[in-house]
């Protein structure tokens, strides 16, 4: 094998699988720095230390170098650690560091939410500021100097501004480059404009043309500005990013500006998680060549869903944030035509308080035709996609997604609407040249979703059709390692 050259890369993330996690973002950045550390190169991992993280279980100790450092927030003087463990994963060991302070992180189970209130914590600003500003103390401490940094989301989109400013006479930090991925654009981090002050940014960035939008500081804009490249989660949704105002939800100016730097690179799969021939969280594991095990996990979903057991009615399933972006405005405007289908119908997730109260009414009135959680469990989870025949996810946008791929994997047949990283992993089935693995459809209407799912229904019937159609998805492979080759490539081209 030829001598790859090892690179460093600090990968800094607000949420981290198994340590802490609300989304998709938690699952990357456990398993994109593994495949990479497993391609040989070497990465570390920075994230917040939140009170829900079990410091025993996880073995996370001291380190006497990064014991009581010391920044400045605004007028306010912070201590803080950076404690470390490791995440381990099945070939792979990352070291991890936490990000340790009682006020900010420790003292508060959620991320980014104050529960009792039901709003985002007032000082989101300082703690994210304290994030990003840790990293070059870290950097410093340790000696340990990366190549690249990866920075994720608004969270830490500070980091390439200040090293280019406050940071930038400091030798040690000078040749490292910044890579910034967008997970979801909808998340900005979007702060009063007295915000600013706090980071200790120059003030000639204090105006809508740099670190503010609309007269509110915005770090992810600030981050777009200062980045040496910018990725994001799919090719389709870095398109749309570009060209869509209502996807890039006020940046696509600014995401124009640095259209030459920005990337698509699609997530992979975890394949030992979500594979159906070993998935413990099943009622029967299954695989392409043993499709008749899959109907036990129909029966069971059936049963936990209290629904009536039909071999020849189709399941569809839905595991989503109840968001309209999500498509659940449009899946509500469609639901009594598709309740008219011969369809059941299990929903999980939450989200808004105005479709909890819709599906839990459904659920009284269309019994054993539609059934939901409306919390999270990761056991139904696997069980939804092991044992319904169709999963469906009709998104007005979707950065990745990964539910799709899960789908495919178990021999569900995505139906989706056309968008983002739904359209780059679901291909439209083609009746005349049986090409395709799922049903797309592409404006955000409700005749179209109807008419994909009606569809689905009709080749269902047909059982060796749909067979071939169920075959053909488990056998594409999403894992992480193109993946993570194509984020090696774009490490190297940025350090060109
Ligand atoms: C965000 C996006 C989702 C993506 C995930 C991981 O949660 O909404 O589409 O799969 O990030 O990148």
């Amino acid at each position: 094998m030829a001598q790859v050259k090892s690179l460093k890369i600090l990968f800094v993330t607000s949420e981290v699988v198994p340590f802490v996690k609300t989304g998709g973002l938690a699952d990357v950045s456990s398993a994109l720095p593994q495949k990479l550390q497993e391609l040989g190169h070497q990465v570390r991992i920075v994230v917040p230390k939140y009170g829900s993280i079990d410091e025993r279980k996880y073995k996370i100790h001291e380190v006497v170098r990064l014991k009581d450092l010391t920044t400045t927030i605004g007028k306010k003087e912070v201590v803080y650690s950076l404690r470390s463990s490791f995440l381990v994963g099945s070939k792979a060991r990352v070291q991890i560091y936490f990000l340790d302070n009682e006020e900010y992180f420790g003292s508060r189970n959620s991320l980014y939410y104050d529960p009792l209130k039901g709003t985002e914590y007032k000082d989101n600003d300082e703690r994210f500021i304290l994030l990003s500003k840790s990293v070059f103390e870290l950097i410093e401490k340790l000696g340990w100097v990366p190549d690249v940094i990866h920075l994720n989301d608004w969270q830490t989109a500070l980091v390439p501004a200040f090293q280019k400013t406050i940071y930038k006479d400091n030798e040690v930090f000078q040749n490292i480059k910044t890579l910034l991925t967008i997970h979801n654009i909808g998340q900005q981090g979007v702060f009063p404009k007295t915000s600013f002050t706090k980071t200790g940014l120059p003030e000639e960035f204090n105006n809508n043309k740099v670190a503010l939008f609309n007269d509110k500081f915005n770090f992810l804009r600030t981050g777009l500005k200062f980045a040496d490249k910018i990725s994001t989660v799919s090719e389709s949704y870095a398109n749309d990013i570009c060209n869509i105002p209502e996807i890039s939800l006020g940046l696509v100016k600014e995401i124009n500006s640095r259209k030459d730097d920005l990337y698509g690179i699609i997530n992979g799969i975890d394949t030992l998680i979500w594979n159906p021939e070993k998935d413990k969280k099943i009622a029967k594991k299954f695989s392409a060549a043993n499709l008749k095990n899959k109907m036990k996990n129909k029966e069971e979903l059936a049963d936990k869903f209290d629904l009536k057991f039909n071999a020849e009615t189709p399941i569809i399933g839905m595991i989503s944030r109840l968001e309209d972006n999500k498509g659940f405005d449009l899946f509500k405007q469609s639901f009594k035509q598709i309740m008219a289908l011969d369809v059941q119908l299990v929903l999980l997730g939450t989200g808004d308080k105005k479709y909890h109260k819709f599906f839990e009414d459904a659920e009284i009135k269309y019994v054993n035709k539609f059934a939901c959680y409306l919390g999270f469990d990761d056991v139904l989870a696997h069980l939804i996609e092991a044992g319904s025949d169709m999963f469906l996810m009709p998104s007005k946008y979707e950065p990745c997604g990964l539910n799709q791929m899960y789908s495919l994997a178990y021999g569900t047949i995505p139906i989706v609407r056309k968008t983002g990283g739904l359209a780059d992993t679901v291909e439209d089935y083609n009746d005349d040249n049986k090409k395709g693995n799922g049903f797309v459809f592409t404006n955000y209407e409700s005749k179209d979703l109807l008419f994909a799912i009606e569809r689905a229904i009709s080749l269902f019937q047909d059982k060796k059709a749909w067979e071939r159609l169920m075959k053909t998805g488990m056998k594409i492979n999403f894992s992480w390692l193109n993946s993570a080759k194509n984020y090696v490539n774009l490490y190297k081209n940025i350090l060109k």
